[in-house]
């Protein structure tokens, strides 16, 4: 059984309470970030508390917890569990009042739980073998840079991708790919150029997407970020996707259709280890 963070407490999980009245079930007025764990240390996890502090800042909700707090409950959940490799989710609530659409009063407590869940990162099948992905319309809110825990749409879209035998979906709105449900989305055209969705309201600003993206010029690769349509998609060389608990999976299929010759691509193997190596150098 797995000991988790609930509000200042470790507690074996099936102790943990949480108030039906917080906002984060009635409303999901709540932020949450991903963080993966490897080798029971943690990869840019000054990165992913500072998109939680832009995302707390859009939301206006006050946490009363310093970084180094944070970044302790992370280190003490993964020593707990006896946690080598997976992931460590933290997600900060607008804390418990009478339902109401109103924000309650600014001094009202978050929510503040921390769970580590186990899972293959490095040697994982999906990054061997890659996966297959449908194109869905981005049927989301219109703030989609903010990491809220209001995650219906991305469940209904991968089940729908699963119902039609694939993986995943690719979100598109106005005829241009904004991101995957879970992670962003790139493909390497004829040229050799790498390409990602800019970013905007219309989707998450990976962490993984930025690492890899800054690391491009440094081994010669070059990064486009604009927008894309899915014939574009259909015509690339390669396609992958990037998230913390993926790191880099190939994409091999789009809407029923190979990519490129229907395998994982040269340079998206090699961007999966340019990651990975990365992620070990900055291990907390
Ligand atoms: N998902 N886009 C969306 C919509 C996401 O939910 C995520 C992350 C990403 C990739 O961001 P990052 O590289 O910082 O993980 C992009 C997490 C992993 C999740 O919900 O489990």
């Amino acid at each position: 059984m797995r000991t988790v963070y609930v509000n200042g407490e470790f507690v074996p999980e099936n102790e943990a309470k949480i108030s039906v009245f917080d906002r984060g079930f009635t409303f999901a007025d709540a932020i949450y970030e991903v963080t993966t764990v490897l080798r029971g240390r943690l990869v840019d996890i000054e990165l992913h508390l500072a998109r939680l502090r832009r995302s707390l800042g859009e939301l206006a909700l006050t946490l009363p917890l310093s970084d180094e707090a944070l970044l302790t409950i992370h280190r003490e959940l993964i020593a707990r569990n006896q946690l080598e490799e997976g992931l460590i989710y933290l997600q900060v609530s607008r804390g418990v009042a009478d339902r109401n659409f109103h924000f309650p009063a600014a001094d009202t407590p978050p929510t503040v739980v921390m769970f580590s869940q186990a899972k293959k990162i490095v040697d994982s099948v999906p990054a061997l073998q890659g996966i297959k992905v449908i194109t869905l319309p981005d049927l989301r809110w219109g703030r989609c840079d903010i990491k809220t825990t209001q995650l219906l749409y991305a469940c209904m879209a991968k089940e729908q991708a699963k119902a039609l035998g694939a993986d995943d979906a690719w979100l598109v709105k106005d005829g241009l790919i904004t991101e995957g449900t879970s992670n962003n989305a790139f493909i390497v055209t004829g040229d050799g150029a790498i390409v990602t969705r800019d970013l905007s309201h219309a989707l998450l600003p990976g962490i993984t997407r930025g690492v890899i993206s800054a690391l491009l010029s440094e081994h010669q690769l070059r990064l486009e970020q604009r927008a894309w349509t899915i014939e574009e998609a259909e015509q690339a060389t390669e396609a992958f996707i990037t998230s913390a608990t993926s790191f880099v999976w190939p994409v091999i299929a789009l809407n029923g259709q190979p990519i490129g010759d229907g395998k994982p691509g040269v340079i998206t193997q090699r961007l999966r280890q340019i990651y990975l190596d990365h992620a070990l150098a900055v291990l907390k």
